[in-house]
């Protein structure tokens, strides 16, 4: 079965099968290039600068918060005009500037987005014309609202820029469908953070000077293969990701030019050095290798970025030496297993509530039970435990993401009330997540916490005890704990 799609759903679909979009759209493309092309190099900056090349990011996006936020004012003030909410003249002044200043930024955009666009085909080129043809009347729109309203024609004039507002709401919901669904201006290259240590990938001899070569490794994690380009050149090897960060583009397919791989599809040029954008319609480097020749041998191993959570085998060690070897308590159990217990716990409770009776009062016990100790143990390994493990485990920011949506999914669930048929679903879906959420620190990031050896974990096991009792035999926690309780059920 065809699944139902929305309106705007609907209409992007259309717009995207039209084929008869696709002959005006080839003559806009080739009269931009008929302007763009009598001027030989000099083309190239002008186009840099309309992309964002210098500016790392698409421009054209950046542009169109001008007239999307100025002219959003103009209509805003409009409306108390003619409402008769505003009566003051200077209101009505600040409604003309905006408008002119948001046709200044639409005809800035609208030069950023036609050079962007002219390297976009397919059915996002029938898009692309679409939302220019929207855009294009809000600013035709808006210019003649200016022209009637310098003539003293304010009524007419603001209820022409509103239809022009409207116009532009179009242009921007098709321009967004481009960005976030279509992912058009969007980063494209391969970002995996794999090899993490060097791994031999070609013999040296294989290579030949500027002949771009694709070697690839593995990255278990995305079950992916990730494509690198080595270039030798000037006799150094240089290697960057090879699929193009602008569409996705083969690099290794490319040629070597001034000293930057040029993209065969749209021309993209990314320094051998550096793996940044020397020419667009590119706005984002390349992903860097490091290389170096061991027995003839080329090895790469990728350049981490700034920001990064990949986990090297030289930040283990670093981290491993960091972390003091402490003196476990006598009897101390390893945090891993502490944790392990308490999921345990949680885990019965849930099986106990589920197969209890709708009707029976003591669910509503059970479940503020449970809901204190889903409680606890977040607080406990956002506190301790995660903080410890974040040097030797990558998963630690999705484990906090999932403890938050755990919590919104136990406040939805203490709202029902226990005999609603609506809770049993609700308490099945929180059960399915605590459990997907538990497992995978059962079998991964238990595991790698194993990195911080024994004794380290035995230390924060004893913490998390004492934490654990804390959180349960203190009347203040215990009572904080229950007024949020009653809180999230609305009592
Ligand atoms: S894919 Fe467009 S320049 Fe590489
Ligand atoms: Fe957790
Ligand atoms: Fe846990």
């Amino acid at each position: 079965m065809k699944p139902l799609n929305t309106t705007p759903d609907r209409l992007t679909s259309a717009i995207e099968a039209e084929e008869r979009l696709d002959a005006p759209a080839y003559d806009v493309a080739n009269a931009v290039s008929l302007v763009l092309q009598p001027l030989g190099t000099a083309a190239q900056p002008i186009q840099n600068a309309l992309h964002g090349t210098w500016l790392g990011h698409p421009l054209h996006p950046a542009l169109a918060t001008l007239p999307v936020g100025s002219w959003t004012l103009a209509a805003m003030l409009d409306a108390a005009e003619v409402s008769g909410a505003v009566r003051d003249p200077g209101a009505a002044r600040a409604a003309d500037i905006a408008l002119t200043v948001g046709s200044a930024g639409a005809v800035a955009a609208a030069a950023s987005g036609l050079a962007d666009w002219r390297q976009v085909h397919g059915r996002d080129r029938r898009t692309g014309l679409v939302h220019a043809a929207a855009n294009s009347t809000a600013l035709v729109l808006t210019l003649g609202s200016l022209a009637l309203r310098r003539r003293g024609k304010r009524r007419a004039g603001q209820a022409l820029s509103g239809a022009g507002w409207l116009a532009m709401g179009l242009g921007a919901y098709l321009g967004g469908h481009l960005a976030y669904r279509r992912r058009v201006g969007v980063d494209q290259a391969d970002r995996s953070p794999e090899p993490r240590a060097f791994q031999p990938v070609i013999a040296e001899a294989e290579l030949e000077e500027d002949r771009p070569r694709r070697v690839a490794v593995w990255d278990p994690v995305a079950r992916a293969e990730i494509g690198i380009v080595l270039v030798q050149h000037r006799g150094q090897v240089h290697a960057m990701g090879s699929r193009c960060s602008h569409m996705g583009g083969p690099l290794d397919e490319g040629w070597v030019q001034d000293g930057g791989l040029v993209c065969p599809w749209h021309g993209s040029r990314y320094c051998l050095r550096s793996g940044r954008v020397l020419d667009g319609p590119s706005t984002a480097p390349q992903p860097r290798y490091e290389v170096r020749l061991r027995d003839g041998q080329v090895e790469v191993r990728r350049e981490m970025e700034p920001g990064d959570e990949a986990l090297t085998p030289r930040k283990i060690l670093a981290a491993q030496a960091r972390e003091a070897p402490a003196d476990p308590p006598p009897g101390a159990r390893r945090a891993d297993e502490v944790l392990r217990e308490h999921h345990d716990l949680m885990r019965r409770l849930f099986e106990r509530i589920r197969a209890m009776d709708p009707s029976d009062p003591e669910r509503r016990d059970l479940m503020r039970l449970l809901a204190g100790e889903l409680e606890i143990h977040e607080h406990v390994e956002d506190e301790i435990f995660y903080p410890a493990v974040r040097p030797v485990s990558e998963d630690v920011p999705l484990a906090h993401a999932e403890h938050q949506q755990l919590a919104d999914m136990l406040a939805v669930t203490l709202r029902l009330g226990t005999s609603d048929p609506e809770f049993d679903e609700h308490l099945r879906t929180l059960h399915e997540a605590v459990d997907h959420h538990a497992s995978s620190e059962e079998t991964s990031m238990f595991l790698e916490a194993e990195r911080l050896g024994d004794a380290r974990l035995r230390e924060l096991g004893a913490k998390i005890e004492a934490m654990l009792d804390h959180e349960r035999e203190s009347r203040a926690r215990s009572a904080f704990r229950d007024l949020k309780i009653r809180l999230l059920e609305g009592a």
